[in-house]
């Protein structure tokens, strides 16, 4: 019997934190959502009244069942009111050191037996776990960008994750309607190991003026079927987070293709970070 797990705590609410939050609601379940100070839980709140007002609009939720997902939602920045959470998603920037100190104290707040997931893109669920006196629960829970829509979850176990633990994430990952993979504690996991060489090529091309970025991302919506271009994909990714995740793959598998093109860091100090700031490759309203 899988453990059935009710109140769930997420811990960063940025896009996908948001996201996270969004769909734990929606399935009904109860969600203590933390973030650093006000400023960000208004930020949070705000990504969440965005998706669900558009989900209103469509029909996809009626008006009771959109005030219900609110309620289900409370704020805090108090990370000591995660204390009852069965399971915790922390969502937070990719920094395997505020990721390992906020996993050493969550240890000492939540349960004995509660979950520690983090949806880290490409750091080690190992590095992070052992921070933690309960390295046998901490597992990686990776959702994809935007998380109200995308099906697939990454559940990355480490060589000392409880295989009960797993069984019980996969299980909770088909309760939020999302479709399961399971793999080992390596940088990119599946998706990103894979997505990551093809948008570093693609920026590769666009600096080398090899085509316009129009082009470069019609010929994969138009010749591969791909539901958005990589240059606008990785606008949605976010440029920070995924020069993060290159760094991160190209340490571990020093396959050049992994290397970040110069450009995307320049991109970054100039804050053209996609869409989060109105501009990456492309420009938002
Ligand atoms: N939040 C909630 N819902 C959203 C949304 C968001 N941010 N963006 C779009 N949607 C919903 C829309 O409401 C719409 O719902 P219906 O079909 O029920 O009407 C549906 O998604 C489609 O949206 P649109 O019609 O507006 O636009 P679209 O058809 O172009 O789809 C898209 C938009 C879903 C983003 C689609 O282009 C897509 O899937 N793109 C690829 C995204 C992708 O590859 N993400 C993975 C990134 S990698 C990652 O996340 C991992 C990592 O670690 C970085």
């Amino acid at each position: 019997m899988a453990r059935e797990f009710s109140t769930i705590g997420v811990v960063g609410l940025g896009t996908m934190g948001a996201g996270i939050a969004e769909v734990l609601a929606r399935t009904g379940l109860t969600v203590v959502a933390v973030e650093v100070d006000e400023a960000g839980i208004e930020r949070g709140k705000g990504h969440i009244t965005h998706s669900t007002a558009r989900a209103l609009a469509k029909g996809k939720l009626d008006e009771a069942a959109h005030a219900e997902v609110h309620s289900r939602i409370s704020y805090t920045t108090e990370l000591a009111d995660l204390a009852d959470a069965d399971l915790v998603i922390e969502a937070i920037p990719e920094s395997l050191a505020d990721k390992a100190a906020l996993f050493a104290e969550l240890d000492k707040i939540v349960k004995p037996e509660a979950i520690l997931a983090s949806n880290t893109s490409s750091l080690s669920i190992t590095e992070i776990g052992v921070h933690t006196g309960r390295p046998g629960k901490v597992v990686g829970l990776h959702f994809f960008n935007p998380a109200p829509v995308l099906k697939l979850t990454e559940i990355v176990r480490t060589v000392v994750t409880e295989p009960d633990v797993v069984a019980d994430v996969v299980e909770f990952a088909k309760r939020l309607g999302k479709e399961p993979v399971v793999m080992g504690d390596r940088a990119g996991f599946i998706a990103n190991a894979l997505l990551f060489g093809y948008l570093n090529h693609a920026v590769s091309m666009y600096e080398q003026k090899y085509a316009t970025r129009e082009d470069l991302d019609a010929a994969m919506r138009f010749g591969c079927g791909y539901p958005m271009g990589p240059l606008a994909l990785l606008d949605l990714i976010g440029l920070d987070t995924a020069y993060e995740i290159l760094e991160t793959m190209y340490a571990q598998s020093r396959n050049r293709l992994h290397a970040p093109s110069p450009i995307l860091k320049q991109m970054i100090t100039a804050g053209l970070l996609g869409r989060k700031t109105g501009r990456g490759f492309y420009t938002y309203d």
